[in-house]
């Protein structure tokens, strides 16, 4: 069976003011009626996998483990990150862990604010990566683009083909004109964010790109302690390790990777953006107009109005290309285009303090 390792550490700030530094958007119910968390969870529960193992930080953990009690999903373990740095350490601790018990497991790294209705679908896909993750190679998975989007990593195809391939390039987040350059050339993919692979590949992966991490990774596993049932890894170690995504840190680096197309739904919620076009495309929404129960869209075009408080009523009157995101203490007003920037109104607001 493949162990599950979601990530569920990162604080979503692109979905500001709904994502908040103590509730980020991941366990947010932005679209249906569950958490993207727990439908993450959901997804990777059947019969293929066993019990997930959730990396998150001090902040989250009672939100991780009350969420997962909700959809009756028994965690094998909830890590406790003493301090955001990132997924590469934390993916690393995950395979430490696993190859303690057996090198050979399996682990399938997802992150859990994405929309993937289809979970039969996703799982065909997993199914058809458990053959190169076997043979020492880190599968990714393939979504084709639409769109010069430079919020994702971009995934060059080595041949033609459907089936899982050898992957000849990973670029993490171009720049707009690199990305509409690989999107025009059309042998590239998104990349989902999802990794498959065993616990000894992604070691020893580590080992040539990114070699400082091993010592204080093992070091802070050693010194965990177990804390209300979670395992809270040791601090010291923990607070000199550089801040990076694995995506920089292994996988731009790494010759051994693969690739599995999914040609399913698949939205990563990555900005107000996303959450726009995902409730389109539910379609019924004329003329680009997103507006909740509590918003009123006037003569707007392409336009998300939406309010999270009983008592702010959200009103667009000949607005165009924007977004209007209300809570009962801040408000959004953005253009459509400039959704990758609300992190810096995240920035900036910090330094006010
Ligand atoms: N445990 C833990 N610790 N989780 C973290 C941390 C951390 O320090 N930082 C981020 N995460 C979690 C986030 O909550 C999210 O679920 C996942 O890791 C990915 O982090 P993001 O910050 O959302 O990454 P991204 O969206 O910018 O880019 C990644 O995903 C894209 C697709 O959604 C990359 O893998 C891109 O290449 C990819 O296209
Ligand atoms: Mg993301």
């Amino acid at each position: 069976k493949i162990t599950p390792v979601l990530m569920a550490g990162g604080s979503g700030t692109r979905l500001w003011p709904v994502s908040r530094r103590s509730f980020p958007k991941q366990f947010a119910q932005l679209i249906g009626d569950q958490t993207l968390f727990q439908a993450s969870a959901r997804r990777l529960s059947g019969a293929d996998f066993a019990a997930p193992v959730v990396m998150t930080n001090a902040d989250f953990r009672f939100i991780v483990a009350e969420q997962l009690d909700q959809i009756g999903i028994p965690p094998a373990a909830i890590v406790i990150e003493p301090l955001g740095r990132n997924t590469a350490p934390a993916i690393l601790a995950a395979a430490l862990m696993a190859a303690a018990e057996d090198p050979e497991r399996l682990l399938l790294v997802a992150p859990s604010d994405h929309v993937i209705p289809d979970a039969a679908a996703f799982a065909r896909a997993v199914e058809a990566g458990t053959g190169p993750a076997r043979q020492g190679r880190i599968v990714t998975f393939g979504i084709t683009p639409t769109r010069p989007e430079t919020g994702y990593g971009y995934l060059e195809l080595a041949g033609e083909g459907e089936g899982p391939q050898p992957l000849a390039r990973f670029v993490e987040k171009p720049d707009t004109e690199a990305a509409a350059q690989m999107l025009a050339q059309g042998n590239f993919l998104w990349n989902a964010g999802i990794f498959l692979f065993s616990a000894r590949t992604m070691i020893e992966a580590f080992r040539a790109h990114a070699p400082d991490y091993l010592e204080p990774v093992q070091t802070a596993i050693d010194g965990a302690h177990t804390d209300l049932g979670f395992l809270r890894l040791a601090r010291a170690p923990w607070e000199g390790l550089a801040d990076q995504s694995i995506d920089y840190a292994v996988m731009e680096k790494a010759g051994n990777l693969a690739v599995v197309r999914f040609s399913d739904h698949w939205s990563d919620l990555g900005g107000w953006d996303a959450v726009w076009r995902e409730e389109l495309s539910g379609g019924g929404h004329a003329d680009g107009v997103v507006a909740d129960d509590r918003s009123t869209a006037i003569g707007c075009e392409n336009v998300l109005l939406r309010s999270d408080s009983e008592d702010l009523q959200v009103v667009g009157i000949g607005l165009k290309d924007m977004m209007v995101v209300a809570t009962s203490d801040a408000v959004l007003v953005a253009g459509m285009d400039k959704a990758q920037e609300v992190r810096q109104a995240v920035t900036a607001l910090k330094k006010k303090g």
